[in-house]
């Protein structure tokens, strides 16, 4: 039975979900504190150069894929052959996981933008005089109150992707992607003439490799792999899923310059945002996790102060909140268009609302731990859990962007450079009068520098387990 498959309206509205996709919790949360942790500079330069040796290869790839054999992450594979399913598979179970610790993040996004909101007309109500340290300890320790807010960011984000492709996600996406960008650069203006911001910008930009001695240059090649590959949404299907509702006329090369270049401005300005008033504010850079949160809320309430500081606090929230929301939607999107996919195929209709609103309740659970552990601090569940080592949040992001996402991309790019060849995606490419232009750089990228640089990321993640 065929079913007619949606299509995005526009070359735009594509250009902004694929974008919608990339940005958000990984560039405005992620992106400073692992840049943090890992040296500033150092680990901006290998982010660069992965983006650009390995992130455009990846996206091409699987635009190209999910375009040609109009499927979503695990039917894409099975076109090629039911030997790879199992890798779609992987992309699945990733959107899942990520989803789960993805929510809780965005809900403490919507705790705070509450919260300012709260500020705005009863200064004191929201924040009670508490730090922004002790404000941010408090809350993750709630564990009620995230699970309430993880539950809300799920239904918004299950609503939206009930709606359909074309109808729910594209629309969201038009507005939501450049009000952000702008309110980024208010932030940063106020975040760079701190006094003290100097330092902060000399951080991520005077070339200084001494985390390479210090942190362990795998480490910090494997912590922005995974970065990148978070941040673009790429290894997990989710941008076959994409690709599967595009058109033929749509410049496939030229998406994957656009996509993952705009996602690293983002991530550059969300960096450029923090960093600054980290140093200005005597913060300390490697404050993980939290340190989005804890910076940019001294920002909104010392850096500005009163009414305009909680507005632009609120203001602010509000954009990151449907930046996380955009993304989740692609995260539930994978999931969804699976079970979709895999019903049309075994000549079932689906009912696109109840697969997506039982996933988001399954995904909805599994994010209940993460809400629990108080972030590795131990709350109801004890301290680092897992082995020790992990809080649920970092455990389950290994276990994607750490290895599924790496490993994904490593079998994608050897499928298409050794087996299927890259002609293939050439042919995918052209396929409407579209010229493939650097045909010779995504050869060379899929045949040799994706697999290899793979390989390292993925023996530097098994050493942090001890296994090597
Ligand atoms: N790229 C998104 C972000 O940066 C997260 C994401 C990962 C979305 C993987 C889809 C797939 O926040």
């Amino acid at each position: 039975m065929e079913q007619q498959r949606d299509q995005w309206k526009s070359k735009f509205g594509f250009l902004m979900a694929a974008v919608g996709s990339a940005v958000g919790l990984g560039n405005i949360w992620g992106f400073p504190y692992k840049m943090g942790m890992n040296g500033g500079f150092a680990f901006l330069v290998i982010y660069l150069l992965l983006v650009a040796f390995v992130g455009f290869a990846v996206m091409l790839g699987e635009l190209a894929l999910g375009r040609k054999t109009g499927q979503g992450a695990v039917g894409a594979y099975i076109a090629l052959s039911k030997k790879y399913t199992w890798i779609g598979y992987m992309g699945v179970a990733s959107g899942f996981l990520i989803l789960s610790f993805y929510s809780v993040l965005g809900g403490f996004v919507g705790k705070y933008m509450i919260s300012f909101l709260i500020e705005m007309f009863s200064p004191g109500a929201a924040f009670g005089g508490m730090g922004s340290g002790e404000f941010f300890g408090a809350f993750i320790n709630n564990a009620g109150g995230s699970i309430l807010f993880h539950f809300l960011f799920m239904i918004i984000t299950a609503v939206i992707v009930m709606g359909g492709v074309s109808g729910g996600i594209e629309k969201f996406n038009v507005v939501a992607m450049p009000a952000l960008a702008v309110m980024l650069v208010v932030v940063i203006i106020r975040s760079v003439t701190l006094p003290g911001a100097g330092a902060g910008l000399a951080f991520m930009f005077a070339p200084n490799f001494a985390a390479f001695k210090e942190i362990g240059f795998f480490n910090v090649l494997k912590t922005a792999a995974g970065q990148m590959f978070f941040s673009l949404s790429l290894g997990m299907g989710c941008m076959i899923t994409y690709g599967s509702y595009l058109s033929k006329k749509e410049d496939l090369e030229g998406s994957a310059f656009i996509i993952p270049i705009s996602d690293t401005l983002m991530a550059l300005l969300a960096g450029l945002a923090v960093m600054p008033a980290v140093f200005a504010f005597g913060m300390e850079p490697t404050g993980g996790p939290g340190l989005l949160f804890v910076t940019l809320h001294t920002v909104f309430t010392e850096g500005l102060t009163g009414f305009i500081g909680s507005l632009f606090g609120f203001i602010f929230y509000f954009l990151v909140l449907l930046a996380a929301i955009t993304s989740a939607i692609s995260l539930l999107e994978v999931c969804s268009t699976y079970i979709i996919d895999r019903n049309t195929s075994a000549g079932k209709s689906s009912n696109r609302k109840t697969i997506t609103g039982i996933l988001a309740f399954i995904i909805f659970l599994i994010g209940i731990p993460v809400c629990m552990d108080g972030l590795g601090g131990g709350n109801i569940i004890g301290a680092n859990f897992w082995f020790g080592k992990w809080c649920f949040l970092d455990f389950y992001d290994l276990i994607s962007e750490g290895i599924f996402m790496p490993l994904g991309a490593m079998l994608m790019s050897i499928i298409i450079g050794w087996v299927i060849k890259t002609k293939v995606i050439k042919d995918e490419a052209e396929i409407e009068g579209n010229k493939l232009k650097f045909y010779k750089f995504w050869e060379i990228c899929f045949k040799f520098v994706v697999p290899i640089v793979m390989v390292v990321v993925l023996i530097g993640q098994l050493q942090g387990f001890g296994i090597f």
